[in-house]
């Protein structure tokens, strides 16, 4: 095969948000499979948080990316050749195929995927590892009741956008935090929330004691620092506190902004709970299956932010961290 790949290879350990001189632009041959594997032809790169994570030299649920290793990712694509007899040509498979144009996997470490049900971007997002961390965090450690108030922050985003619908799917009333009106009308009219605080442009403690008058019973947190502590001043006895994710902290140079206000779980017999959508492994297929049952029925909205063009990752990962993507942001690659 005399194909050209190109990769994104992580060149130096970011110190604050990555840089250009960060990555290194290679160009390789493109693999043949060997025994087992399949060959992918990318065709979405998912963006996620946990990647600048990934980018650090430091104890984490899984090893870092090594200097000149192809950067980790999550991806989808078509399958172009094969040595596996349980995945064909044709398929189309996401899996951890990294930052690059063509991917070589085992068979057995890709997902096939039915496009002609949805789109292969929302296999990256609601039907995806996004989507399976809504749908397990908060209903496996949040456990929403029905009248109970759910506060999500992130709610215009990938996993909060889904928290939210969720939450309201189980009869919660529902109430977000994000940055910007557009985003926060989008929340309140295509996803459904009841309220919506707008963090660039409010206080969020007096929004939260504004819209959560009985105070908060679950809040599903994606981005840490002040934001958690103003959620923690109004939490209710036998709060759940779900700490999905600390977008707020991902880049600081200094020490992580832990949270002052913590001594609300002690007086109100709440808990807080960490967790990785990887616990759930699984029970991916049952929470996939429910979930497409939503989408289908049109009770879930699936919302994907496409940008384009391979050569563009180091900036488009980066939108993460300036709040500009809405929904799931993935990566066209290729025409
Ligand atoms: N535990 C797990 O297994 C797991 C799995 C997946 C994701 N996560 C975590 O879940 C969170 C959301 O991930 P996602 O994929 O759904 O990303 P996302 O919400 O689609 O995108 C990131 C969003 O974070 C917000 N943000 C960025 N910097 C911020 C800051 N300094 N303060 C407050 N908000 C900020 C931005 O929205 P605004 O414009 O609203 O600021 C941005 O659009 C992340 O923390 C991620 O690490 C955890």
């Amino acid at each position: 095969m005399d194909l050209v790949n190109h990769q994104f290879q992580l060149a130096a350990r970011p110190v604050g948000l990555p840089k250009p001189s960060d990555w290194s632009y290679v160009e390789t041959p493109v693999p043949e499979p060997g025994d087992g594997e399949v060959l992918v032809k990318v065709e979405y790169i998912s963006l996620d948080p946990a990647m600048r994570g990934w980018m650090n030299d430091a104890r984490s649920y899984v090893a870092p990316v090594g200097i000149g290793d192809v950067m980790r990712a999550l991806a989808g694509g078509e399958v172009v050749a094969s040595r596996n007899p349980d995945v064909a040509v044709g398929d189309h498979v996401t899996g951890l195929l990294g930052v690059q144009e063509y991917a070589v996997a085992h068979g057995s470490a890709v997902i096939k995927v039915d496009t002609s049900l949805a789109p292969l971007p929302v296999y990256l997002g609601t039907l995806g590892m996004p989507g399976m961390t809504a749908y397990f965090g908060l209903l496996d450690i949040g456990r929403p009741q029905e009248g109970e108030t759910v506060l999500v922050s992130g709610a215009a985003g990938a996993v909060g956008g889904i928290v939210g619908q969720l939450a309201k799917l189980k009869g919660a009333r529902t109430v977000g935090i994000a940055g910007g009106a557009e985003k926060c009308r989008h929340a309140l009219e295509d996803l459904g929330f009841d309220a919506m605080i707008d963090y660039k442009s409010e206080d969020v403690a007096a929004g939260i004691r504004q819209h959560c008058p009985q105070g908060v019973d679950v809040y599903f947190d994606n981005v840490g620092g002040e934001i958690l502590d103003a959620a923690l001043a109004s939490i209710t006895r036998g709060a759940r506190v779900i700490i999905c994710g600390a977008i707020s902290q991902y880049n600081v140079t200094d020490a992580v902004r832990g949270p002052s206000n913590y001594l609300a779980l002690l007086v109100n017999h709440a808990t807080m709970t960490g967790f990785v959508v990887s616990d759930y492994g699984a029970r991916y297929m049952e929470g996939a299956t429910e979930m497409a049952g939503w989408l289908a029925a049109g009770e879930l909205v699936s919302r994907e932010d496409v940008a384009e063009g391979f050569e563009n990752f180091p900036d488009t990962l980066l939108r993460l961290f300036r709040g500009e993507n809405t929904g799931k942001l993935v990566l066209k690659v290729g025409a």
